[in-house]
């Protein structure tokens, strides 16, 4: 038998997942486990390129590994970045192989400094906010991985990590690192219920968003007041918040649902309100499980927390033999794996 093929993803510590999080990526990831030998890191060093606060840091990169938990992804999978230190290592190594104007046509970098001198003038720009796509190439190149399950705006990062990797090969004459590709998936877009020309978002605001653990009367709530029709549209074509609706009810798996209610829109006799409930209930049967997991893992902080060292340390050692052979290749003295 053909060995396993490596994914390898990861998601910042942003202290909640919602629907858009959860059907455009986690519950892929949870699928692609049977298949390939997988690895999921919750990167808080990427979320030190931008002003942040240390105790919220703290805890919402514990949260993100409960939740991925929570969600089905096995522990012996999951890192924390900061526990393995050969990621910001081999992010040096990298950055030395990448060209300076190489990381200035990266779109993600623009965007986000045009966001922060949005609200500040003056804001601070870091260095590491510029290096951010090597440590992200690190991250990837670092466990050899065959396909990373990303979405679209990763597209250029991804492209990154294969240039950074094919310079280092060339280089040193050695095809040493694999050329990661990007895997994907045709997974539901979900879109913010109360603005549909958007993405659904944490940054947008509480409104436009609805969190794994969200409460089931919050949740009716939100979805009860989901725009359909926004009356700019004058073709008869399905608006954008109806579309997402049934987006939702398809991505929860309610095909019997999906099928009649598109039915009764085809013939011009759909009520948004039958519509919504369908909605509101299918979300809910998917993720109350989701949020009773949690709230078990949440109660027990210190058992999973040790379980996530001790997944780290595993994982870690790959890294630790990535960085041997990478020293080794790039003229570095090495220290003995133990
Ligand atoms: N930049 C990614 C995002 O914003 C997060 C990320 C960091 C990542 N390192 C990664 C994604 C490695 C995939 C692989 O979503």
């Amino acid at each position: 038998m053909e060995a396993r093929k490596n994914i390898l993803s990861a998601i910042q510590p942003t202290g909640d997942i919602h629907l858009g999080n959860y059907f455009g990526a986690v519950k892929n990831w949870v699928q692609l486990q049977a298949d390939y030998n997988c690895a999921f890191g919750v990167v808080n060093y990427h979320s030190m390129t931008v002003p942040y606060k240390s105790a919220q840091l703290q805890e919402r990169t514990w949260r993100m590994a409960f939740l991925l938990m929570a969600c089905g992804i096995e522990a012996e999978s999951i890192f924390l970045q900061s526990l393995i230190p050969e990621h910001t290592e081999l992010s040096w190594i990298l950055a030395c192989n990448c060209s300076y104007g190489e990381l200035q046509r990266m779109t993600q970098f623009k965007d986000k400094t045009d966001q922060l001198k949005e609200t500040d003038k003056e804001a601070f720009i870091s260095a590491g906010l510029y290096l951010y796509p090597v440590l992200q190439a690190a991250d990837i190149l670092m466990y050899h991985a065959d396909y990373v399950p990303v979405g679209k705006d990763q597209e250029q990062h991804l492209e990154l990590s294969r240039n950074i990797a094919q310079r280092f090969n060339h280089l040193f004459g050695k095809p040493y690192f694999k050329h990661p590709e990007p895997l994907f998936t045709e997974l539901p877009k979900v879109l913010s219920t109360a603005d549909p020309s958007r993405k659904m978002s944490k940054s947008l605001g509480e409104k436009h968003y609805i969190s794994l653990l969200a409460e089931d009367a919050r949740v009716q709530k939100q979805i009860r007041s989901a725009v359909t029709d926004t009356g700019e549209s004058a073709s008869n074509e399905m608006s954008a918040g109806v579309k997402n609706l049934f987006e939702l009810l398809k991505a929860c798996g309610n095909m019997d649902a999906h099928e009649e209610l598109l039915a009764d829109y085809q013939k011009g006799e759909l009520k948004y309100v039958a519509l919504k409930d369908a909605v509101s209930t299918a979300i809910i049967n998917e993720i109350t499980p989701i949020r009773e997991r949690f709230n078990e893992i949440n109660s027990q902080k210190k058992i999973y927390k040790q379980m996530l060292q001790e997944s780290s340390a595993t994982i870690r050692k790959r890294a630790q033999q990535t960085l041997y052979e990478v020293k080794e290749i790039c003229g570095l003295p090495k220290l003995k794996l133990k």
